[in-house]
């Protein structure tokens, strides 16, 4: 499999050098906007290549993004219309239902795939699954210390609670757990996102709550900052390089 990766900032080098170390992977081809980023990376592997998306689109099997919503909006459709599956990570760009649809349809036109890895939160399989039967709520509360706000508190603070699209327009850098467990579950509208500020955490935590015909589940995820961008939680580079495995692997485990 030859694996293209537009983005090689912490996710996309994460995936990056582990697919350089998977002997089913034979080529990977790397764009970035920013030439010094996809340079770097270039250097510490040894079966990669620069190239334009467009050029590398003839080569590749898969397609990882790992840049940006705006990588998204300028590539995915030119990916899909290639015949070529596509992995997301910017999942905040699925939020305008139009885009989501029109990559839907190409996706089922050209008989290929989109794969949005779990990211930076977990339990996706158990809403996944709860969804077939029928989800009554699902609810993300958000905490992350009052400096990731520029806040300075004493005490816990709510700072939102609403539905996930308002968040998103509130609380950007919370857009892609938001839309992940929207799109495995009940939608942007009708699933709930509380954010809280809490000076007594020092990760930024990601807890599901949800209840159905299927009983109730409560999913605690804390994260680790990636050692090479603190922004960017280190699960969801491991969720990406998980995704691409499981693409690779002839027994699919989980949902
Ligand atoms: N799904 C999740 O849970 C989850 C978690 C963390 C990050 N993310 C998203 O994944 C993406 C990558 O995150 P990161 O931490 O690796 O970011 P990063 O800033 O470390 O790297 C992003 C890289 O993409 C490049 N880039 C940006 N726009 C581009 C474009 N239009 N074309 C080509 N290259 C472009 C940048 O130059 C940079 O090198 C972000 O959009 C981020 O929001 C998703």
């Amino acid at each position: 499999m030859n694996l293209g990766i537009i983005g090689c900032g912490a996710i996309g080098s994460d995936v990056a050098k582990a697919a350089d170390e998977m002997e089913e992977i034979e080529r990977i081809y790397l764009y970035d906007i920013n030439k010094k980023a996809s340079n770097k990376l270039l250097k510490t592997l040894k079966k990669a290549e620069i190239q334009r998306v467009e050029d590398f689109l003839k080569h590749v099997d898969v397609v990882f993004e790992g840049a940006s919503q705006d990588a998204v909006r300028e590539y995915a459709e030119k990916i899909l219309k290639a015949g070529k599956d596509l992995i997301i990570m910017s999942v905040g760009s699925l939020f305008d239902d139009k885009f989501r649809k029109k990559l839907e349809k190409l996706a089922k036109e050209n008989k290929c795939k989109v794969y949005i890895p779990t990211g930076a939160i977990c339990g996706i399989d158990g809403i996944l699954s709860a969804n077939v039967g029928g989800l009554n709520e699902v609810t993300l509360v958000t905490t992350k210390p009052p400096s990731s706000f520029g806040l300075s508190l004493d005490e816990r603070r709510v700072l939102f609670e609403g539905s996930a699209r308002e968040a998103v327009k509130k609380f950007p850098a919370n857009i892609n757990v938001a839309a992940s467990l929207s799109l495995a579950g009940k939608g942007f509208d009708e699933t709930k996102v509380e954010i809280v500020a809490d000076p007594v955490v020092s990760r930024i935590s990601h807890k599901i709550l949800a209840h159905g015909k299927f009983g109730r589940l409560r999913v605690e995820l804390e994260n680790m900052p990636n050692p090479n961008n603190p922004g960017s939680s280190y699960m969801a580079s491991l969720s990406a390089i998980a995704t691409i495995r499981r693409i690779i692997e002839p027994i699919k485990i989980g949902v």
